[in-house]
């Protein structure tokens, strides 16, 4: 268990009284939810469903995670897509890890100053709105190429529960309305889209009413009858060119016919004796989560406590120093030489905890790189199964319901992955991030990402399989649900639902969720000089297993769980099943 100020007062009060109520010291969230043969955390419930039901039938959690994936872009439409792409963790039962990178490319057709008007300043909504904004999707490239290599079940088999659901429908809860409600507004400038997800009269569908999608429901049935070629080489890919073209967008078939998903080592880093696996580039997430906790290692988090001044100051200024990096040194592998190894270097993190001053807040622009000229929604689901392979998946859209676009009679959501991309150095991107050259766009590249699917290992042994949509905010969402469960102790879904902090170089704000600090924690951090950002606002979607117990304590005791998930409790729609 971890050595905090709260187990030395009870140690050195010794008291029955006292230590009692310590166990429960966090106990503000729901149980996490047990299993012994798998787990399924997913942001919407049916998807879990499903996800359990291929666990159950003998598949393995690769099997499950494809299942879930085409599951999710039926029923949470808004982030689960076949017109996106995304990345996929997988950390088998012998200790082996891999990465998918299915996430989209730029058309051939892009150039650098697309989303810039004639005086160079960029076009309001050109990179987020319409068919301009549309990156080449990955997701059903991806999911094929790791049923094929990695799972066990046919591709009918894993795409009848979605097939099913967007051919029958499903009832929408409050979590889906209140997606659809929001949305509203962007879905009816697009006839195709408002055709599907809004009622005749204009109004998104309600709560107890049924969304059915029949042409997803055929694309779905193309794609499971001759695989990815109905997707990229056939009529799918002929209609979303088609309506590029018409409306504005630089699509073309080429582009379809020449996506290609990468297999890559993840990044790999050890945490105070943890072994974390987390996403490479294209993605910025596992480097940079290695990067803080590299740094946050030489500092004694447990005792300094979860929500503390000195915490958050160590956690804040670890973060300033890497999201310096990650804006202005990272980018797609196949066009950028990414400093992979200085940046996961431990005498690396070294250097910038001497540069924290102990007593003061750090100044972002002090750290302006030489020639240095996100937010709804992604999704993240974690499954494992009885054998003990993990698979992590984030996938998305980028922006809620991604670009707004379906092109007619395919029934798929586009995204509008292509803001990612610096459009212009030094300006802000729907994440107020921002990026610098080595995100710049060029054909065929894929935009840096913050998406960090994410296993952690203990003594060669799954421990903990964590991830989360929010943008920029990806990576510290990851990093604090770690931090939590590691150093300050709480249980999974404690550690998910705990309110967070954020801080991403640029702006040189602190962002803290509601109740996240104390009046006085707060008084003290704007006395060493932080701008605190305290607007009434949450972000992300963690899902998260636990594995052996439901945390470390239970772990050390023995006895709890052999799988343990939870979903954050700001999911709305969102299930952790077990087996
Ligand atoms: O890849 C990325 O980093 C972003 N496109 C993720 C977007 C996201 O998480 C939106 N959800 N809140």
């Amino acid at each position: 268990m971890p050595l905090n100020r709260r187990t030395l007062i009870a140690a050195s009060l010794s008291i029955t009284f006292v230590l009692a109520p310590l166990t429960s010291v966090f106990a503000a969230s729901p149980a996490p939810a047990k299993g012994e043969h798998g787990m399924v955390v997913t942001a919407q419930h049916l998807a879990s469903e499903v996800g359990i039901e291929v666990l159950k039938k003998g598949g393995n959690a690769v099997d499950a995670a494809v299942a879930v994936g085409y599951a999710l872009a039926v029923v949470y439409p808004n982030a689960g897509n076949i017109g996106g792409g995304g990345f996929m963790t997988i950390r088998f039962k012998d200790g082996k890890s891999t990465f998918l990178d299915f996430r989209e490319r730029a058309p051939l057709a892009a150039t650098k100053t697309m989303y810039l008007d004639k005086d160079g300043n960029p076009v309001k909504g050109a990179s987020l709105d319409g068919y301009l904004a549309v990156g080449v999707p990955g997701s059903v490239a991806g999911f094929e190429m790791a049923r094929e290599k990695y799972g066990k079940l046919s591709r009918q088999d894993l795409m009848a529960p979605a097939i099913g659901y967007a051919k029958d429908g499903f009832i929408l809860n409050q979590g889906d309305a209140a997606s659809f409600a929001g949305s509203a507004d962007r879905l009816a400038k697009d006839p195709a889209a408002a055709a599907i997800f809004l009622k005749p009269d204009g109004k998104p569908y309600g709560v107890g009413e049924r969304l059915v999608q029949p042409d997803l429901a055929a694309s779905l049935a193309a794609i499971s009858e001759k695989g990815t070629d109905a997707f990229y080489k056939g009529a799918i890919a002929d209609a979303i060119v088609k309506a590029s073209g018409a409306k504005g967008g630089i699509l073309a078939k080429p582009d379809f016919e020449q996506y290609a998903v990468r297999e890559l080592k993840p990044v790999t880093c050890t945490y105070r004796g943890y072994e974390i696996t987390s996403s490479p580039p294209p993605s910025s997430g596992g480097i940079i989560i290695c990067e803080i906790l590299n740094v946050l290692e030489g500092y004694p988090l447990s005792y300094l406590g979860a929500g503390s001044a000195e915490t958050v100051h160590v956690m804040v200024e670890a973060m300033r120093y890497a999201y310096v990096d990650r804006n202005s040194a990272l980018g797609d592998p196949d066009f950028v030489d990414n400093p992979v190894s200085k940046l996961l270097d431990k005498a690396y993190a070294k250097d910038i905890r001497d540069k924290i001053d102990p007593f003061r807040a750090g100044v972002s622009q002090d750290l302006m790189p030489k020639g240095f000229g996100e937010s709804k929604e992604t999704t993240h689901y974690s499954i494992i199964d009885d054998a003990g392979n993990a698979v992590a998946v984030t996938y998305t859209l980028n922006g809620s319901f991604g670009a707004g676009v379906v092109a007619d009679g395919t029934g798929i959501l586009l995204n509008n992955e292509m803001d990612d991309f610096t459009q212009k150095p030094g300006v802000p991107n729907l994440y107020g991030l921002v990026q610098g050259e080595a995100n710049a766009i060029q054909p065929k590249k894929t935009p840096l990402s913050s998406m960090s699917p994410t296993v952690v290992a203990k003594d060669g042994k799954p421990f903990m399989v964590i991830g989360s949509p929010g943008g920029s905010r990806i990576i510290t969402i990851t990093l604090e649900a770690i931090i939590n469960v590691i150093d300050h102790g709480m249980n999974i879904q404690e550690a998910i639902d705990a309110p967070r902090i954020h801080h991403q170089w640029l702006p040189d704000k602190v962002y803290v969720e509601p109740f996240g600090l104390s009046p006085d924690t707060e008084k003290l951090l704007a006395g060493m000089g932080y701008h605190l950002d305290l607007a009434d606002q949450t972000w992300g979607q963690a899902a998260g297993i636990l594995v052996g117990g439901k945390s470390l304590a239970e772990i050390e005791k023995g006895g709890g769980a052999r799988y343990n998930g939870a979903i954050d409790s700001r999911a709305a729609s969102g299930e952790a099943l077990g087996y």
